[in-house]
């Protein structure tokens, strides 16, 4: 077989092991699986293309970039394997931004070369691919900046204005180059101006959203990437690049989606509106903080029959999943069924708290997604709220003026007594009261997560 025909086999297989990745990352159980396959499906097209020695277009790679590939490959590897050896869970958001920024350089890069090789034929998406992955690049920097505390909010509503000139003004430039017959040179200064107005757009773009909103600014930088990544593969006439590019970009607007309709607002919303505060405040609440003490949430939890975990971002702070595990084997072998309930967007990045939680080896079973778990709720005897605030806020059905109305939550009003294990009254990422700990059946158990869970540990070993 050809060469050629080899290596565009390799492509195809390649975006078929990138399927199966996506498909297999769909369920905490076989997430790893799914990496290894996508990360497999990444590798395969650069061994075929290094060993047959030739690119997607089949001209010969030369020598010289054979080894100047081997040397880039092996840095990333390093440099990447540090990384994701090193970083906290919690970072994670961080790293995956940074990961993202680098993306979104590659290809913007990949788009200025060629029109550099060959600048009488600028083509569009060639100069889309400049654009895009430079908005990914500089707006993915700044994401890093602001989830790891370097980079501040700047919340001003002109910014909204200012980036629509922004994009107008891109749009111009690609016309002017496209179709303003300029020679090429003019053409060229043109080209680098799109350059350095798309970094400066992708910085504004992403300077006025709120730190916390990040993660799904990053869901949409990511897929914005992968797009570019895309639109790279096209110059190259690469279909591995092609459709590994077309699958980031539409995983990560799906997720982008799902997670603003599980915040219940509008990607629009996110972009442009500010988020947090509001609501009903402290001066309506009826009602009065109660706490409980630890001997006697032992004893309620050792005598219960169904008790319902509800981790949140606070868990996650605390590294309170180990404990957590320890805590539900403990109150099973005393006959207690213990089931963890998970919201969709319960901690700070998709998928968290079963991250968290697989990393501490809770079986799979014993996590229910919301919509499983809530009818359940009204049967549960004790529901453990750790960490968690705006997800199990009731204002998302009952208070019209809050900002979380209409999200979906874990319904943990309806258990039979409700345990809250947090710091203090802080109120969580929507900025807002929360009722749920002034309600008749709700105990507070304060203090830090991990600390209260490995005393009420011990507290039930000594019953
Ligand atoms: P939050 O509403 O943010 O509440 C977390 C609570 O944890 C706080 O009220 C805090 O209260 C407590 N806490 C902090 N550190 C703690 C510690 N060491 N030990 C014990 N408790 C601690 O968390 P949630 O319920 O998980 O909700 C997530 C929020 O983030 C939602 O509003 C969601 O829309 C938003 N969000 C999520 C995502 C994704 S993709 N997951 C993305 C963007 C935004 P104290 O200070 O009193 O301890």
């Amino acid at each position: 077989m050809p060469g050629q025909v080899v290596l565009e086999y390799s492509y195809l297989l390649s975006a078929i092991m990138f399927v199966i990745g996506l498909k297999l990352q769909s369920h905490p159980e076989t997430a790893r699986k799914g990496n290894f396959w996508a990360a497999s499906g990444m590798i395969l097209p650069m061994i075929t293309t290094l060993i047959l020695n030739r690119n997607g277009a089949g001209e010969a790679i030369g020598m010289g970039n054979v080894i100047a590939i081997l040397l880039i490959i092996a840095a990333g590897t390093v440099v990447g394997s540090i990384m994701a050896r090193k970083v906290k869970m919690t970072a994670m958001p961080q790293m995956v931004s940074f990961f993202n920024a680098t993306g979104g350089a590659a290809s913007a890069a990949v788009a200025l070369i060629e029109y550099t090789k060959n600048p009488d034929q600028a083509v569009l998406v060639g100069l889309l691919g400049l654009v895009v992955g430079s908005i990914a690049f500089s707006g993915s920097m700044i994401a890093y900046g602001k989830l790891d505390g370097k980079v501040g909010d700047i919340f001003a509503k002109f910014m909204t204005y200012v980036n629509l000139l922004f994009m107008a003004v891109i749009v111009a430039v690609i016309l002017l180059v496209l179709f303003g017959g300029f020679d090429a040179q003019t053409r060229t200064y043109l080209v680098f101006g799109l350059l350095v107005i798309s970094l400066v757009y992708g910085v504004s773009f992403v300077m006025p959203i709120g730190g916390a909103d990040m993660p799904v600014v990053i869901s949409l930088l990511n897929s914005l990437t992968g797009i570019a990544a895309a639109m790279a593969g096209f110059i190259y006439q690469n279909e591995a690049m092609i459709l590994g590019g077309i699958l980031v970009g539409a995983a990560g607007t799906i997720l982008t989606l799902q997670m603003c309709k599980a915040m219940n607002r509008s990607l629009i919303n996110v972009i442009i509106g500010s988020f947090g505060g509001g609501g009903a405040s402290h001066a309506d609440v009826q009602g009065s903080i109660k706490e409980i003490t630890l001997t006697d949430a032992a004893v309620l939890l050792s005598y219960s029959q169904k008790v319902v975990i509800i981790p949140g971002y606070g868990l996650a702070v605390a590294q309170a999943q180990h404990i957590a595990h320890e805590l539900d084997s403990l109150l099973g072998s005393k006959g207690v069924e213990v089931k963890y309930a998970i919201h969709p967007v319960a901690g700070r990045m998709p998928g968290h708290m079963n991250v968290l939680l697989a990393e501490a080896d809770v079986p799979y079973e014993q996590l229910v997604e919301m919509d499983d778990i809530n009818p359940d709720m009204p049967n549960v005897d004790v529901a453990i709220v750790v960490g968690a605030n705006d997800v199990v806020n009731p204002a998302a059905y009952d208070d019209p003026g809050s900002p979380i109305y209409g999200m979906p939550i874990i319904d943990a009003h309806l258990a039979k007594n409700i345990i809250i294990m947090k710091r203090g009254m802080g109120k969580g990422y929507a900025g807002i009261e929360n009722f749920l700990f002034f309600n008749d059946k709700t105990r507070m158990l304060f203090g830090d997560a991990k600390g209260t869970m490995t005393k009420l540990v011990s507290e039930i070993k000594s019953m």
